[in-house]
């Protein structure tokens, strides 16, 4: 890569941002992050390679002269509403997104514009998205592997959301019960039963899963735009963070026809992710395109 390109990351110290900022410095890109407290600086790198703007999303004004002004080659959004009240998480997340976008068309920047979404909108290969799939999220909770429920557990209780962190392990606990039963005394199977009953009420609850269902939102919000060349990335189902970059990734184009689907069922490391983000800056080749990507996941504990 020869030409150096200045990238704006919306979100730059998310889950999925940290790990975008981090492979386009490597390449030696120049990185704006935008954010209501971005990080004023980034280990190892110089001011003249990561910089960064504090801005509220709300104020579409200020983001649209941001991105109007910035001098910007590319735009990814990062975003992410917090996930600190969870009644809240939908109506943030789809104002959230719903902003970002009248910025971005507000502003005079005309470049690339990468949303990263959610799996939830990916199609089966029967027409149907996985957020729409019988029993959502609940049953698609339950077929993963252990290493995945510690990972999600170790992700909130990082993320300060002790509760859903606890959360995970006794649904961890109470699967496995039922699923290997010959592990442990039959005196805890009706503790098992009870917290898979109250896992299952909540995992279905769309206030609780809100997340995955503004995720679709944003995505919805973008088909048909023609005024930018958008593309817009929903992770696979297992998305890991500190994981390992192996610089390899299979890329889907989603369809109706479920052309994505081996999404639904796979993963990726989220250095992975950022890898086939920033290829997707460097060579343009997917936009108007709902696409996901996966990788090898499970390549060390957690
Ligand atoms: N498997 C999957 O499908 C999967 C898994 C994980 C994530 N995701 C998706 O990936 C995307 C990013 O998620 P993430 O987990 O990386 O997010 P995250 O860790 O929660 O980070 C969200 C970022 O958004 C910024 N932000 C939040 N509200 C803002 C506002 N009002 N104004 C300006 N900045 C704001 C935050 O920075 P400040 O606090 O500084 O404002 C933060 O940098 C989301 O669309 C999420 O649904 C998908």
């Amino acid at each position: 890569m020869s030409n150096s390109l200045r990238v704006a990351v919306l979100g730059p110290k998310g889950q999925c941002g940290q790990c975008v900022v981090d492979e386009l410095l490597s390449r030696g890109h120049h990185v704006v992050g935008i954010s209501r407290s971005p990080p004023k600086v980034w280990p190892k790198a110089t001011p003249e390679q990561f910089s960064s703007i504090a801005c509220d999303f709300s104020d579409i004004k200020s983001l649209s002269s941001i991105l109007s002004d910035g001098g910007f080659n590319a735009v990814i959004s990062a975003f992410g509403p917090p996930l600190t009240d969870m009644k809240d998480v939908y109506r943030l997340g789809v104002e959230g997104h719903g902003n970002i976008k009248m910025a971005v068309i507000r502003s005079t920047y005309r470049g690339p514009f990468i949303i990263i979404g959610g799996a939830g909108s990916l199609y089966y290969k029967n027409g149907v998205q996985l957020c729409d799939d019988k029993d959502f999220a609940f049953q698609h909770w339950y077929p993963w592997p252990d290493a995945h429920l510690d990972y999600m557990s170790a992700r909130m209780i990082d993320r300060n959301q002790r509760g859903l962190g606890i959360f995970i392990k006794l649904f961890k606990w109470a699967r496995n019960n039922r699923e290997q039963p010959n592990w442990f005394p039959w005196l805890l199977r009706p503790f098992a039963n009870v917290i898979m009953h109250s896992a299952k009420k909540t995992l279905t609850d769309p206030v609780m899963i809100g997340l995955i269902y503004c995720s679709r939102a944003a995505l919805n919000m973008w088909e048909g735009v023609r005024d930018i060349k958008w593309s817009f990335l929903s992770p696979p189902w297992q998305l890991r963070d500190k994981g390992i970059r192996t610089g390899k990734y299979e890329v889907y184009v989603d369809n109706y026809a479920g052309s994505a689907e081996p999404a639904i069922h796979n993963g990726i490391y989220n250095e992975d992710l950022a890898v086939a983000i920033v290829d997707e800056v460097e060579n343009n080749q997917l936009h108007y395109k709902h696409w996901t990507c996966t990788g090898p996941i499970g390549l060390k504990a957690w």
